[in-house]
Order: structure tokens, then C-alpha cells, then sequence
């Protein structure tokens, strides 16, 4: 007999680490809903199209899907060749609306895991520049703020610093209130279909600069299992955290010299 069934929505669900995501906990024999703004043959076991650009959409999903969810895996995302205000719609407001629309709908010991990026690295010397970002409750406004910031900025990783410290802050008012747990996963360059639009948007040779220094780019099979486990019940204790899976490339770049062997 294996462990009990749980229920999970997996929001991006149609490609890549999201379809990897929902096939996982679909093979363990969870009840899996599948989110994304196109159709897909993901195997779960309901299907929803939603569009993160659209709030109305996001409010009638979460009118529809009732309580009693385990997991939330927040995984859709567009890369920086898209236009900028999507960018921030998609990756970071629309992961906001959903991540507090779904606390009510979790219950107690449930979580959430949002995928955000090692291009989000920096967030923690951005705090102060996202403040205004954060108190942003609406798409209108969100783009108004956009309006006010470097354009020479790369917009997808204000997105994914927005997700990490979003979560971050979520966090401790999530378990007090609702006893559930938020985590962001950050993976670095991983084979999906969005890694030739980062070659454009972030330049291959910084991909290759990556690849030649870890090994490898990751697969979906090495960041699954970190959704996985962070939405288990053993992660308990794990909560505001952003875990990166980069096969070490952020750490040879922060952590100074390193130990010679
Ligand atoms: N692949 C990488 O190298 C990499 C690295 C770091 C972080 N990420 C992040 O991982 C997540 C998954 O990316 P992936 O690599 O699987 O890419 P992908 O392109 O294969 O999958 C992204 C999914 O998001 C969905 N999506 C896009 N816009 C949407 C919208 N408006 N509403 C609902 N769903 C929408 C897409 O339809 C697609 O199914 C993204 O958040 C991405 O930023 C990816």
C-alpha cells in the first residue's frame, strides 16, 4: 500500500518542469489538477486553462476548485523575450494571486512551492527597490511601477526576486494563520522548451559559462524531486525558504575561493 493519496495542483502544468511535476505526483497516485494557459496531454487528473496575465481567471479557477488541497505547485513562467509587464503578470503578480488565493483552499500542513530562478539571486540587495512592488494589489499598478524602473534591468529577474522575497514575507503569516508552509525552488539553466528563449535573453555564452563550470544544465528529474519533497509532509519544518538547485554555480560565484583538493 503506498503513502496516501494527496491532492495537488500544479499551475504551468503543460511543458516542461510544470508537466514534469504533475506526471510525478499523477504516477504516485495523487489527485492532480493541471493548470496552464494552453492545453496539454500532461497526464492528470483534471485539466483547467487559466491565464496568470488575467486576475478574473485566477478568481474563477479559485471559485471553482474548492478545499481540502494538499499542494500547490506554482511552476508557469514566460522568459525575458517576452514583453516586460507579462513578465511581471505571469511570473511574479499572477504566482501573488495565486499563492494567497490558495491559503484558504490548502489545509493545515499543506504548502506551496513556487518555481523561481537563480536569476532571482539577487533579491536579497533588492529588498528595498521591490518594496513598492510588493505593496502593488493589482496588474494596473504592478505595470506602473515597471514603468519607473531601468529598462537595462533584466525584467525576468526582477520577476523571480519579486517571487522569492514575495514568499519569503508570505511565509511566517501563512503558518500562523493557516498552518501552511511556502518555499521557492531557484533552479539554474535546466532542458525545457523556455532554455533557447533564455539563450536570447540572457546570451548563450552565459549558458555556456554555466554548463562548463557545473558539468551539465539540469533535467526535469533533478528539480521534481525538490518540488516533491519540499511539498511533502518530511519538510515540515521548512518554510520561507528559497532552496537553489544549480549544481552548485551560484555558490562557485559567492562563496570566494574555493577549497583546493
Ligand atoms: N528551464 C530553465 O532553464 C529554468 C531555469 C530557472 C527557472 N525556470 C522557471 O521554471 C518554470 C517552468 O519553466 P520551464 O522551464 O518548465 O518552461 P516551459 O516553457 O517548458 O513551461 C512553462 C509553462 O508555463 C505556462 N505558462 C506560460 N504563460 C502562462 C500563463 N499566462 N498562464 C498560465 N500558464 C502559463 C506555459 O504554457 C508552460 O506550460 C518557470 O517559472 C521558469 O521561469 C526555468
Amino acid at each position: 500500500m503506498g503513502a496516501a493519496q494527496r491532492k495537488v495542483i500544479v499551475v504551468g502544468a503543460g511543458s516542461g518542469i510544470g508537466a514534469a511535476t504533475a506526471a510525478h505526483f499523477h504516477e504516485r497516485g495523487d489527485h492532480v489538477l493541471a493548470v496552464d494557459v494552453r492545453e496539454s496531454d500532461t497526464p492528470a487528473t483534471e485539466f483547467r486553462r487559466c491565464d496568470l496575465r488575467n486576475p478574473s481567471d485566477v478568481e474563477d479557477l479559485l471559485r471553482d476548485v474548492g478545499s481540502g488541497w494538499d499542494l500547490l505547485a506554482h511552476v508557469a513562467g514566460v522568459p525575458g523575450t517576452a514583453p516586460a509587464a507579462e513578465v511581471m503578470k505571469i511570473n511574479y503578480f499572477g504566482m501573488r494571486l495565486m499563492a494567497l488565493g490558495m491559503l484558504p483552499l490548502l489545509q493545515p500542513g499543506g504548502s506551496i512551492v513556487a518555481v523561481a530562478s537563480t536569476a532571482g539571486v539577487g533579491w536579497e540587495m533588492r529588498a528595498a527597490q521591490l518594496e513598492d512592488l510588493l505593496s502593488a494589489t493589482d496588474p494596473a499598478a504592478v505595470e506602473s511601477w515597471l514603468a519607473g524602473q531601468d529598462p537595462s534591468y533584466p525584467v525576468y529577474n526582477t520577476s523571480k526576486e519579486a517571487v522569492i522575497l514575495f514568499a519569503k514575507r508570505l511565509s511566517g503569516p501563512a503558518w500562523a494563520k493557516y498552518g501552511v508552509r511556502i518555499n521557492t525552488v531557484s533552479p539554474g539553466p535546466t532542458e525545457t522548451p523556455i532554455l533557447t528563449d533564455f539563450e536570447e535573453s540572457m546570451g548563450r555564452d552565459l549558458l555556456d559559462t554555466v554548463r562548463t563550470t557545473v558539468g551539465r544544465h539540469a533535467t526535469v528529474d533533478d528539480i521534481v524531486p525538490i518540488i516533491a519533497f519540499l511539498g511533502s509532509p518530511e519538510a515540515r519544518w521548512i518554510t520561507g525558504q528559497d532552496i537553489r538547485a544549480d549544481g552548485g554555480f551560484v555558490n562557485s560565484l559567492l562563496a570566494g575561493p574555493p577549497i583546493a583538493l
